[in-house]
């Protein structure tokens, strides 16, 4: 069986998952929940000068018949004293020493972090995380995201937090930033020890139409919040990726964003994660969902042979490559299984009005009558000479592996745009014409 457990910078975890800061993370009564559902770590709730939170805080994102596809908050950090968040912390390691508990800071001044990091390691925690991502309220305080959209400020104080730092320091990223690596790169060039990322990604998710105002609504008035949950795993993975990828940064990864299954969290690990943070999906069905996670992490690991999340961490992150080095001579065609098709035809209309049409309407007598279609109606049918292997059709067909994209042999040699550019260059080929 594949070895689940992980040294993350130093930091010992029984499995990769972790609660992600936030309110799951809030108390010393929730965490001895967590690790008995079956969390490996957890990062403490944004520990600091407590402040004072606002109500409403949040609003969500429905999509059809799915809740909280995305989820938005404009929560502060922890409204509880520090005093009673570093005892809490104390209390929870005292009772679970294999599990790893970290500290997450966010203060101002210099003095200030030195003692907050100092009493992080009083208090038995086993890293400390710098909260550089906080996307509303803290940042027009000078913090969060106010220190993680600029790399000198971030570069100065993990200098700072590293001047006292006795246990493994983690830089927290923010989305909220054109080019995340350069944020990475300040973090490693001031000695920390890994980054997590993402934090939120600043959002409105909705005006409700009578009041005229957006949700979460106070009194009147809104606030830009910071968006989680699945909608933003496609950002998260590209972060990710973009960071692991980037030969200056070189630090263990956290992946955070949108992560909600073993799935989730296995993309996160082949791009690059070492550990793997969740605060939406706990909100949202609670502790338990780790079950699932660490079974079906341990599953996929066995099944494709790996020994241990180290070996499988980045297993992906190669197959990400400039756009200019992808083969231009490599061609897919879109084909129909016509046992699955239900004859909607929304296949049809996509690549009609959307794509290349290049799908007709034919008779429907030569396919037989698949799950639910109506004798006499046409069916659609590819052209697979005029198909430019889009995929739309595929992504919008109702029925799982009814269309599949299909790898034709072109006949060519492999060539890139680079490659095409060089030729040319070096005169042994002449312009490809354009389309008339
Ligand atoms: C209500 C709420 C409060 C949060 N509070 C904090 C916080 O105090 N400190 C912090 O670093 N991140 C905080 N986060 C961000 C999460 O830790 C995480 O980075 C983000 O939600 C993305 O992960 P997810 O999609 O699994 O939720 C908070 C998120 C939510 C939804
Ligand atoms: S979208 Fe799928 S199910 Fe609908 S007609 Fe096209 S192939 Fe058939
Ligand atoms: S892959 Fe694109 S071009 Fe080809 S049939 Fe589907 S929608 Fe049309």
């Amino acid at each position: 069986m594949a070895d689940l457990s992980i040294n993350f910078a130093g930091i010992k975890s029984p499995n990769p998952f972790w609660i992600a800061s936030g309110p799951p993370s809030n108390t010393a009564y929730q965490s001895h929940r967590a690790f008995e559902a079956g969390w490996g770590g957890l990062v403490w709730k944004t520990i600091g000068d407590p402040i004072i939170n606002v109500s409403s805080r949040y609003s969500a994102l429905n999509l059809g018949g799915q809740r909280m596809v995305g989820f938005n908050n404009i929560e502060l950090i922890s409204d509880r004293s520090p005093e009673t968040n570093f005892r809490e912390i104390k209390e929870v390691k005292d009772r679970w020493p294999n599990h790893a508990v970290i500290a997450s800071l966010m203060v101002d001044t210099r003095e200030r972090w030195h003692e907050f990091v100092k009493r992080s390691a009083d208090c038995g925690a086993d890293g400390i995380e710098l909260n550089f991502g906080c996307p509303h309220g803290m940042c027009e305080r000078g913090m969060g995201s106010a220190v993680g959209q600029n790399p000198d400020v971030a570069e100065t104080i993990v200098g700072w937090v590293m001047e006292a730092a006795e246990i493994p320091v983690i830089v927290k990223l923010t989305p909220n930033i054109t080019n995340v690596v350069y944020a990475a790169r300040a973090a490693k060039r001031a000695g920390a020890d890994a980054i997590s990322l993402i934090n939120t990604i600043n959002s409105i998710t909705n005006v409700n139409l009578d009041t005229l105002t957006p949700e979460p609504f106070v009194r009147g008035l809104s606030s830009h919040g910071g968006y989680c949950g699945p909608a933003v795993k496609p950002i998260a993975l590209n972060m990710v990726q973009s960071c692991a990828a980037d030969s200056e940064v070189g630090l263990p990864i956290s992946g955070i964003g949108g992560i909600g299954s073993w799935r989730d969290a296995a993309e996160f690990l082949a791009l690059g994660s070492l550990s793997l943070q969740v605060c939406t999906a706990v909100m949202h069905y609670g502790f338990r969902i780790v079950e699932d996670m660490n079974e079906g992490l341990s599953d996929y690991l066995d099944a494709k042979g790996y020994q241990s999340v180290a070996d499988f961490s980045g297993a992906a992150v190669k197959t990400l490559s400039d756009w200019q080095y992808l083969d231009l001579h490599y061609k897919r065609v879109a084909r129909i299984d016509y046992d699955k098709c239900i004859g909607c035809n929304l296949c049809y209309i996509a690549c009609e009005d959307g794509a290349h049409q290049c799908i007709d309407l034919v008779d429907s007598a030569p396919y037989g009558l698949g799950p639910g279609r109506v004798p006499g109606k046409p069916v659609p049918k590819v052209r697979e000479e005029d198909c430019v292997g889009c995929n739309l059709c595929s992504i919008v067909c109702p029925v799982d592996d009814c269309i599949t994209m299909v790898e034709m042999d072109t006949g060519r040699d492999q060539m890139s745009w680079s490659d095409y550019q060089t030729r040319l260059t070096k005169g042994e080929m002449q312009p490809i014409p354009a389309h008339p």
